[in-house]
């Protein structure tokens, strides 16, 4: 299958300025999944680092089981193996690494300023523009490797997203006008990454949730929290060590939560 001109390896590798991410990369015309084909890579002893990319996945797949719509020519679908040495707990960290790389990609190659909404969906003007999916083989309660799934809405016209999607989603290009460069954006995704990750894997977690906090969607809104079937509500109020989000109840009862679901409530004028 043809790669598009701006998927070209050579575009993006013209463009690398990192030491890990994107070494060795491959990008392929069509695939199932990226993340299972970088998953499969990492169980076969591929290095830390390898990224592919598809012009086209036929079974794209987004967080809780959801399918991630994944047209050709339109949206960047990329995934990433990590060999991180740490705990399963703090592969969430992780995703908030891979969430920052995506924001100052996206702000560098677009301009504009995308908000971090927990645990990994990029908003632009409160609307989805990307999200990330990290995948975790461990061993006992260490991680062996990761797959970093980064799914971007990037020349996608209304009718390109889903339907059901229409209200809550919009693409790069939708926000800016402009037509945006796949390999360019990919490229300075993982030279962020590369950075993030370095901090990551030196143990510098404070800076990275500085950073996280600052770039936040939620953090001092109320908020709906859907885990299984419970839900409740609260005010988002700090992530923690981990990555996790600690929402407090009405009742003053700190929870923190560290897989689901978390939509901010709407107040004012005519909501409930
Ligand atoms: C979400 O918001 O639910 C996460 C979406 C992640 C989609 C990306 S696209 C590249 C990679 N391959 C997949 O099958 N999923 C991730």
């Amino acid at each position: 299958m043809v790669i598009p001109p701006d998927l070209a390896p050579e575009i993006i590798q013209a463009r690398l300025r990192s030491r890990v991410i994107g070494h060795p990369l491959e990008v392929v015309g069509e695939v199932g999944s990226t993340n299972d084909r970088v998953l499969a890579a990492g169980r076969d002893g591929a290095p830390e680092g390898l990224a592919i990319i598809a012009d086209r996945q036929t079974a794209g797949r987004g967080r809780l089981g959801r399918p991630w719509a994944s047209p050709a020519g339109v949206g960047l679908y990329t995934s990433i193996l990590l060999r991180p040495n740490v705990r399963a707990s703090q592969v969430s960290l992780l995703s908030l690494v891979a969430g920052l790389a995506v924001v100052e990609g996206i702000e560098s190659v677009a301009g504009l300023a995308p908000l971090l909404k927990w645990p990994n969906d990029l908003l632009v003007d409160g609307k989805k523009v990307a999200g990330i999916l990290a995948e975790t083989a461990t061993v006992e309660s260490r991680v062996s490797y990761v797959g970093v799934g980064i799914g971007i809405n990037v020349g996608h016209d209304a009718q390109d997203l889903p339907e059901e999607l229409r209200a809550s989603a919009t693409s790069l290009c939708l926000t800016t006008g402009r037509e945006i460069s796949r390999g360019e954006l990919a490229a300075e995704i993982y030279n962020r990454l590369d950075c993030w990750y370095r901090e990551f894997s030196d143990g510098r977690y404070q800076s990275i949730l500085a950073r996280g906090r600052e770039r936040s969607a939620i953090l001092g809104s109320s908020v709906d929290v859907l885990v299984g079937d419970e839900r409740w509500s609260g005010l988002a109020v700090d992530l923690d060590a981990d990555g996790a989000l600690l929402v407090q109840e009405a009742s003053g009862a700190l929870r923190r939560v560290l897989a689901g679901e978390v939509s901010i409530r709407l107040t004012g004028a005519g909501v409930p």
